[in-house]
């Protein structure tokens, strides 16, 4: 078995073959191209006390190498292995041991299988998957990443709680939006808003989004959808331990990591949330996927699954809508918005054509239960299959800056898609709650 090897498994399957007292598991991981075997080492089921510390953190230290732990969860659907979330350095791969613990005692470590994701986009760190076979403790409810064997060589690393032990087949959310990183002091508050309520019409019933910082406006609003019930914010400190790139592309926007990590908390949030929403939706914070033919996300999916049996991610395209063109009428030029710092997105109607040959970015509708890793306009590993949504169907709608700035106004579809929504008394409650808005 080698490490650091980039190895493409699509699909594992494990043959347990009892020999006495100890168990030897071989994976057999299946290619496009060809078939790799990995063998794993012999396991020893010795165990020694141990006081294991547990993090209480969203990031936590591989101690003696530059590598971070972000969570722990079993994949029920690899036979129980676990999958420790990571975020490695790429060019110092050293040999790593998963240990598991219960109570006091911990598991000798062994070697653990470095699953490095494909995108890295240039980048020193990369999203990494560190994969631990089925565990020596029969119980265990912890498990750290180690560059010894034995923990009492390492008696500070911290243990991360193993979730996900059990599956399910049904969830208490039927959709959710993951929203990676906030960062900057992100403090766009009326695009935020806005983005929130229309979410809400269109049957989205939990946001998760990771927070590296935001504006003091933003954040009384973020805290009232916390406290509604409809938020998780998921604290995301990546700045504390790497030079985060605030870009995706490595020589225009340098740094240890692409985006803020952003790789890193879409994949946590597809195992955060395996068994609790039935789809997870995958964007960003200044995006809405919208349904263009249905009134809400379970109609347009509904109708979805008919069309596509078994298809597990849908791709929906990205349309730019350029914050610097302006609906003529003034409609929506709200009087009680013109302080609340932020975009108002039911001004900018106008959207930028598709261009031949040019890259058009999508976003992503999934059942988390069907993918394994995930990049940002694709998945990276399914097992499932794909399939890009018509137009006519579904965009995304993102207001932002132009990409096509020469254009005029004539040069520009017009789409009121969002007019046909009533948003206004319920943007306006909000920022009233905020105490942004005076009654
Ligand atoms: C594991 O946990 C179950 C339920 O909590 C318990 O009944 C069983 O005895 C435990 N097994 C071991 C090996 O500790
Ligand atoms: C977001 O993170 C920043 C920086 O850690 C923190 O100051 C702020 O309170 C966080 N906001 C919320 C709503 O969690």
């Amino acid at each position: 078995m080698t490490y650091g090897s980039m190895k493409v498994l699509n699909h594992f399957s494990w043959i347990q073959m009892k020999n006495k007292r100890k168990w030897t598991f071989v994976a057999l991981t299946l290619t496009v191209a060809s078939s790799i075997y990995i063998t794993w080492p012999v396991l020893d089921t010795s165990i020694t006390p141990c006081s294991a510390l547990v993090s209480e953190q969203t990031i936590t230290p591989i101690i003696n190498t530059n590598h971070l732990m972000v969570s722990a969860y079993k994949d029920n659907r690899f036979k129980g292995i676990t999958r420790i979330i990571g975020i490695v350095k790429r060019d110092q791969l050293q040999p790593l041991y998963c240990i598991f613990c219960c109570h006091h005692s911990c598991s000798k470590g062994y070697l653990a299988h470095i699953d490095m994701h494909s995108d890295h986009f240039g980048y020193p760190f990369a999203t990494t998957d560190l994969l631990c076979r089925s565990q020596p403790l029969r119980n265990a409810t912890h498990v750290t990443i180690s560059t010894h064997a034995d923990i009492l060589e390492n008696q500070h690393q911290s243990f991360l709680p193993i979730r996900n032990k059990e599956s399910a087949a049904s969830f208490p959310y039927t959709f959710t939006v993951c929203v990676s990183n906030l960062f900057g002091g992100y403090n766009n508050v009326l695009q935020f808003v806005q983005t929130m309520e229309m979410y809400k019409l269109l049957g989205v019933q939990r946001v998760v989004i990771y927070n590296t910082s935001c504006g003091p406006e933003l954040e009384r609003v973020l805290l009232i959808y916390k406290d509604e019930g409809i938020l998780e914010i998921v604290q995301w400190p990546i700045d504390r331990f790497l030079n985060p790139s605030k870009g995706w592309n490595f020589p225009e926007h340098p740094g240890d990591l692409h985006y803020y990590g952003q790789l890193a908390t879409l994949n946590e949030c597809i195992y955060r949330n395996m068994y609790r929403s039935k789809y997870l939706l995958l964007n960003d914070i200044d995006e809405i996927i919208m349904p263009y033919k249905h009134v809400n996300l379970q109609l347009m999916m509904e109708n979805l699954e008919q069309q596509h049996p078994g298809v597990a991610v849908f791709v929906v395209m990205n349309h730019i809508f350029p914050k610097t063109q302006f609906d003529d009428s003034g409609r929506f030029k709200l009087v009680q918005w013109q302080s609340i710092p932020g975009i108002n997105i039911l001004e900018h109607i106008y959207r930028e054509p598709s261009r031949e040959g040019v890259f058009n970015p999508s976003k992503l509708i999934i059942n988390p239960r069907e993918v394994v890793q995930t990049s940002v306009h694709s998945v990276l590993r399914t097992l499932a299959t794909t399939v890009t949504v018509d137009p006519a169907l579904s965009r995304v709608v993102h207001v932002r800056e132009p990409l096509q700035g020469s254009l005029t106004k004539d040069q520009l579809h017009v789409d009121k898609r969002l007019w046909d929504f009533d948003l206004i008394s319920k943007v306006d409650d909000v920022l009233r709650k905020a105490g942004l808005l005076m009654s």
